[in-house]
């Protein structure tokens, strides 16, 4: 059945058939959060674009390149938001958050809008599970959300993970040490990038995320930030790093960590996985410890992380797995009143129950049972009696159709 009508590129549809493993990972996320005290935070899909602009950074590739951004019929220029962390910043301000018991810990889960090539793991429009500790310096908070992460990702048995771990210190630490970057990359200009090339000003450090292999060569032997950290932030770093030691998570110790955002300051990190190609990173994030005041706040140090569902999904490789349903009642002619009532009867014991609503004839429901792979399904015949029967063993016994939900609820 086609039509001219598609789905925007690098969109999706969350078909029938990936519904279940979807829930699961956010099923699995709830549970996660409400464990460890986390809130659960939402946020207007669209900001005002100048909160991404003065937030994100003017000079990263989201700001320059990626936005969705319109103007509304009253001409304020708004965009869809690419990233979960400066509107939860926008909003602890805008709600006084700040008159809290603190650190505040939230956990959103929702859709997000880059204007990003379309590839595999890589969609304009895509899904974060995320996680924000506003208030707090304590290296506790980056050990704990890494925790976290690193916990999610392990329950839901993503393969293959590696966690890069880094610090890029204090902005004014940072400022030194990118011109001393400026300078290593200015040195060798002609083995560079040209888009590399063309950024050795406004943003170095972009430097270390290229792809061009001559530029890799040249960054694998730049300075990093981690050689250049201040006394304090270098005992942040360290203290967070004993914090993951004792709790038993492995890391990469990893200079050139750079990520996509310049809100970052001291701790950053990345989960990846090997078996997802070019976009292997499942999760990141770290510490932010200025945006709140970039934002017009007071000084107020935080830290977060957010994980791409769809990426989740492809490293689990299980988009289409089936949650089997436990009963199909199948009813002849003259008792599909009956069917639905046993059905109401079923689903309130708590058992995930189905009937046919097409009007098959009794052959036809008992295909459908099948499709389904339900374990038992309920045959009613034309005279209302009841037959029990076992999908796996295909075994058939007649059962008092009073019996029929205990029977069934208590297996
Ligand atoms: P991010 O690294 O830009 O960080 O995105 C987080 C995760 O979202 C990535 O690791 C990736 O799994 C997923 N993701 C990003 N872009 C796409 C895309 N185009 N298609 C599919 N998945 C994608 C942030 O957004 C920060 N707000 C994280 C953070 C929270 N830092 C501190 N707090």
């Amino acid at each position: 059945m086609a039509s001219r009508f598609q789905a925007p590129k690098g969109t999706f549809d969350i078909l029938p058939a990936g519904a279940h493993a979807r829930e699961r990972v956010e099923q699995l996320a709830r549970e996660l959060f409400d464990r460890a005290g986390y809130a659960r935070i939402e946020t207007p899909i669209f900001e005002d674009t100048e909160l991404f602009a003065r937030g994100v950074g003017e000079s990263t590739d989201i700001v320059r390149k990626e936005m969705f951004t319109f103007e509304d019929l009253g001409g304020r220029s708004v965009t869809l938001r690419p990233e979960g962390t400066a509107p939860i910043a926008r909003a602890y301000l805008e709600q006084g958050m700040h008159k809290l018991p603190q650190p505040v810990k939230l956990w959103y889960l929702g859709p997000y809008f880059r204007h990003e090539r379309p590839q595999a793991g890589r969609f304009r429009q895509f899904n974060q599970i995320g996680a924000e500790v506003i208030g707090a310096e304590s290296p506790l908070v980056d050990a704990e959300l890494i925790m976290l992460l690193d916990e999610l990702l392990r329950s839901l048995e993503v393969p293959a993970l590696r966690l890069r771990l880094g610090s890029l210190g204090s902005p004014e630490a940072r400022a030194s040490y990118r011109e001393e970057l400026r300078a290593y990359l200015r040195e060798h200009q002609d083995q560079l990038a040209k888009d590399v090339r063309e950024r050795i000003d406004q943003n170095p450090l972009r430097a270390f995320d290229s792809k061009d292999e001559g530029t890799r060569a040249v960054m694998a032997e730049a300075p990093t930030m981690l050689e250049q950290l201040d006394a304090n932030d270098a005992e942040h770093f360290a203290a967070v790093r004993r914090l993951l030691d004792r709790a038993g998570i492995a890391y990469e110790l990893d200079g050139t960590l750079v990520r996509g955002l310049d809100y970052y300051t001291r701790t950053v990190f990345a989960f990846e996985c090997e078996q997802l190609g070019a976009q292997s990173e499942v999760g990141g994030g770290g510490r932010y410890d200025r945006l709140i005041e970039e934002l017009e706040g007071p000084p107020t140090p935080a830290a977060g992380w957010a994980a791409g569902v769809e990426r989740i999904l492809l490293a689990l490789g299980e988009e289409h797995q089936r949650r089997p349903h436990d009963v199909f009642v199948a009813a002849a002619d003259g008792q599909r009143e009956q069917a639905l009532a046993l059905v109401a009867e079923l689903r309130h014991a708590g058992l995930r129950a189905e009937l046919d609503l097409a009007d098959r004839g009794l052959k036809g429901q008992m295909r459908q049972a099948d499709r389904l792979g339900v374990a038992h399904a309920v045959i009613l015949d034309t005279e209302g009696v009841a037959q029990l029967r076992d999908m796996r063993s295909g075994d058939q016994r007649e059962i008092d159709l009073a019996r029929v939900v205990e029977e069934l609820a208590g297996r």
